[in-house]
């Protein structure tokens, strides 16, 4: 099954559309096996609540990918949940390729990529190795941070149309012409995930970091649009995980019945 299928059954059979980011603080690296541990614990804590785990170089670079980080993927699957790269594929194409064939070859069901790079010698690689294998490719569109006003948020020259865009909403409908399989806009900035969904007309789904300790809110990212929220710190980082990420599924999963 493709992963943008995927993903959807889960979210759907568990009533849950919280992918979790499986981030921790620095941990030095001879004490990686703790790292391993708490973090294979969260994913047992919380997987009756969400419906994927996003990995990050928070655990790739202590744990390593084969091996390392693999594990974990393999204990994502077994819990029935798809695994998520957030490696944001940002070079020339054939680099592109090759981190995509390791990511995959570990067990990733899809990765996120930087549409800055374009598509000739860009991302079209990523795009033909993913699709070979039936994995995803989710694109930046709008970051969550305050610095993405200064790239994502600039007006650009849309080549296509020749008129003055912002550069967010030429991702948008890049992710529409690449048949992307999903977009990442953060949940800080509602407004522009409005203007997003527009574009995109519910034909790919939207995935929104920045919920909780980025200052995000799940009722504003859902009604801007939101498919998906990407729920980190809040979570990893909380006294009881399991009781934390149960409680933002029933918000979100509230909001989504109020919402769509
Ligand atoms: P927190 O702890 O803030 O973690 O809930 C959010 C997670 O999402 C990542 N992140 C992003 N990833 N585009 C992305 O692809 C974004 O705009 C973005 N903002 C945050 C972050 O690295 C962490 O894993």
């Amino acid at each position: 099954m493709a992963f943008r299928e995927k993903i959807w059954e889960t979210s759907q059979k568990k009533q849950t559309n919280i992918v979790l980011a499986l981030d921790f603080p620095f941990e030095k690296p001879i004490k990686r096996q703790n790292l391993h541990e708490r973090a294979a614990k969260i994913i047992d804590a919380v997987s009756p609540h969400i419906c994927a785990v996003k990995f990050n170089h928070h655990l790739v670079l202590p744990l390593g990918v084969f091996n390392g980080i693999q594990k974990l993927v393999e204990k994502t699957h077994e819990k029935g949940l798809p695994a998520i790269m957030d490696c944001k594929v940002n070079d020339i194409g054939d680099t592109n390729r090759i981190i995509a064939e390791y990511y995959f070859e570990a067990g990733f069901d899809a990765l996120v990529a930087n549409p800055f790079v374009g598509w000739e010698e860009g991302l079209k690689p990523v795009f033909e190795t993913a699709r070979n294998q039936n994995k995803g490719v989710i694109l930046l569109v709008y970051m969550s941070h305050k610095g993405a006003s200064e790239g994502y948020g600039q007006t650009v020259v849309d080549a296509e149309s020749g008129t003055e865009t912002p550069q967010y909403m030429v991702f948008a409908k890049k992710a529409l012409k690449w048949n992307a399989d999903g977009v990442i806009v953060g949940a800080t900035y509602p407004e522009k995930m409005r203007e997003v969904h527009a574009v995109l007309g519910g034909k790919i789904p939207i995935y929104s970091p920045g919920v909780g300790i980025q200052g995000g809110e799940v009722e504003s990212a859902i009604k801007a649009g939101a498919s998906y929220l990407i729920v980190g710190r809040a979570i990893t980082l909380a006294e009881n995980p399991a009781e934390t990420s149960e409680k933002i599924k029933n918000l979100a999963w509230g909001f989504l019945a109020k919402h769509r």
